[in-house]
């Protein structure tokens, strides 16, 4: 598959999407919102892959939608169009995603790293929800998810005045699992892949659903979901591998199913 606006690549079983519009500072527009769809939808669809890795460049993940392609746009356009209502196919993957995020990660590119299931920072990232600066608001989550990862009192201070949060302090707020020197993002980021990659795959897609079942039920309601789940589990062979390798003293050798 040829891509005009992302780079894919495949490396043992983690799949790589690297975000490629560098004269825009990988800003988001149709095109490239349909390639991610595309790529993340290939390697679902692909058995040997555990998980997947979306990242852009050193200086930004990404900066935004493209301001230059939602200019001319009335509500018409957006109402009609459903603009960007299926620019969420990282929120929508079976598979665990993680956001490797280095340098800017504004608006429409804030949001997409939320739609991962974990953000690992550079040291030089920041982050940013400055739609209200251009007389919108975040359309592709980020009122919800980044009230849930940081709190109402972050959320606020980030989405009315636009103001953008470092590294040190978007790890401190909980918006991002790990901080790391920017030469050593994808290192970083493709060590935790590659452990992800090497477990279960049933029980990681199992466990990541679980996770976000906290984000829309109760706690009893939750708990339950997690409890059949759980007890789901134990018809796996891998269950049965894993739980064998640790007694027999050996590593796990998992065959997802
Ligand atoms: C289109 C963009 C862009 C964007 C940067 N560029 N961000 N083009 N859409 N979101 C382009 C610039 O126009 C410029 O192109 C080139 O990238 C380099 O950007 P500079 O501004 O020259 O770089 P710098 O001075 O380093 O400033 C970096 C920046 C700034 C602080 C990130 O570019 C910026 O504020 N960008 C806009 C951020 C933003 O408002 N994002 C939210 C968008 S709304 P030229 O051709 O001039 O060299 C949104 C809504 C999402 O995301 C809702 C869901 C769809």
């Amino acid at each position: 598959m040829t891509y005009q606006t992302i780079q894919v690549e495949t490396n043992g079983k983690v799949g790589v999407i690297r975000l490629n519009r560098p004269q825009a500072l990988n800003a988001l527009n149709s095109e490239l919102a349909g390639e991610v769809g595309e790529a993340i939808a290939a390697f679902e669809a692909d058995a040997g892959i555990g998980c997947i890795v979306l990242t852009g460049s050193e200086k930004a993940f990404a900066a935004g939608a493209d301001i230059k392609e939602m200019a001319g746009k009335d509500y018409m356009d957006a109402f009609f169009g459903n603009f960007a209502a299926d620019w969420n196919a990282a929120a929508r993957a079976r598979k665990p995603v993680i956001a490797a995020v280095a340098g800017f990660a504004l608006g429409g590119g804030c949001e997409l790293a939320m739609q991962c299931d974990m953000i690992i920072a550079a040291d030089n990232a920041k982050f940013g929800q400055p739609e209200i600066k251009l007389g919108i608001i975040p359309g592709i989550g980020g009122t919800q998810r980044l009230t849930r990862a940081i709190g109402k009192a972050k959320a606020m201070d980030m989405i009315l005045t636009g103001r953008m949060m470092d590294a040190t302090e978007a790890e401190r707020s909980g918006l991002v699992a790990r901080v790391v020197p920017l030469a050593d993002l994808m290192n970083e980021a493709m060590k935790t892949a590659n452990t992800i990659a090497s477990m279960s795959l049933p029980s990681v897609m199992l466990a990541k659903e679980a996770v976000n079942r906290a984000f829309e039920t109760t706690l009893a309601e939750g708990v339950l979901f997690e409890s059949r789940v759980f007890h789901s589990l134990f018809a796996t062979a891998d269950q049965k591998e894993g739980m064998t390798a640790f007694v027999e003293k050996r590593a796990a050798k998992f065959e997802n199913k």
